[in-house]
């Protein structure tokens, strides 16, 4: 009976929590080891179906580089990355579509489904919701058909979120001419979140957070203001993926998101810590410096 109390108690602990939020539009960046480890897999889907149930609109945008990367290594072709971001011919991008429309989008669909919740997996050729052109990076290097998102477009979103269902968005843009495009999943995220004016986007990784040094956990930055992040993206602090998705979350905050998170998807229940309770699980990124 104790632990039959304990547990209304904990109940009881969300409802300010549940009274804020409800009816909140959360875009979820699913990617890293939280995408590959089963348990962590079940984690993630259960706390999507609990923010559902309780009435919030979750998004999933997921990844998919490390089941792309060892697809291209099965048809022997090697990856390539400049600064966090894959170097990606038209064979690339069609594998990518492959993977993550075809294989994971689905998948994640369907854990979904099996735990109650309607669910539908979109790319962004879906009502041609991602529209791209070719992303030059930072130093104005051409990598092939990476998708630069130049528009959203939210009808079909929307429609599916108005219909009670969870939109599951695979990062795969089209441009006017019908070439395909694999988008780092980051910026499809940001992207999604910033159109549909969320109140919050959170990138689950496979790091503790944003560190101030890439080898040490206990450097975690709990909090990260713009200016601090771009300092750190200068001086090499903040490299590889870690960069496109420090972006993503600069981009969010300029669209309008209310608040921004990079968490530890290996901790089960990441997603349920950060909404629901005051335990920090990651890094928040903010404009401003916090006191
Ligand atoms: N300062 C930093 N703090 C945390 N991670 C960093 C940092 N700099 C680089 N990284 C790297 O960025 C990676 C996260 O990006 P990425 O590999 O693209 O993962 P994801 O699948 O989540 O997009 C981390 O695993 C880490 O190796
Ligand atoms: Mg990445």
């Amino acid at each position: 009976m104790e632990t039959e109390i304990l547990k209304a108690e904990v109940l009881i602990e969300a409802i300010p929590y549940i009274r804020r939020f409800a009816g909140s539009t959360v875009v979820v960046k699913y990617g890293g080891s939280a995408m590959v480890d089963e348990k962590l897999k079940r984690s993630v889907i259960q706390d999507i179906a609990m923010l559902k149930y309780i009435g919030l609109k979750p998004v999933v945008v997921h990844g998919g580089g490390k089941e792309i990367t060892s697809l291209l290594e099965r048809l022997g072709k090697q990856s390539q990355f400049l600064d966090g971001l894959r170097v990606t011919d038209e064979e690339t991008a069609k594998v990518a579509e492959m993977v993550l429309s075809g294989s994971i989008g689905k998948a994640l669909v369907d854990e979904l489904q099996m735990v109650g919740i309607s669910s539908v997996g979109i790319s962004g050729k879906d009502g041609r919701s991602l529209l791209c052109s070719r992303k030059l990076d930072e130093k104005g290097r051409d990598l092939g058909f990476v998708g630069q998102i130049d528009h959203v477009d939210t009808t079909l979103l929307e429609t599916l979120l108005a219909n009670n269902f969870v939109p599951v968005v695979s990062p795969v843009g089209v441009d006017a001419a019908g070439n395909t495009y694999n988008i780092n999943a980051d910026y499809a995220a940001s992207a999604v979140a910033g159109s549909l004016s969320a109140q919050k986007l959170i990138f689950l990784t496979d790091v503790e957070g944003i560190l101030k040094d890439k080898d040490d956990p206990a450097s975690i930055l709990r909090t990260l203001s713009e200016q601090e992040a771009l300092g750190y993206i200068a001086d090499g602090t903040i490299k590889g993926g870690m960069i496109p998705k420090v972006q993503c979350c600069l981009d969010g905050l300029d669209k309008g998101v209310e608040s921004v998170h990079v968490l530890d998807g290996r901790v089960p229940h990441a997603i349920l810590l950060e909404i629901f309770t005051t335990k920090g699980v990651g890094t928040m990124v903010t404009k401003e410096k916090q006191a």
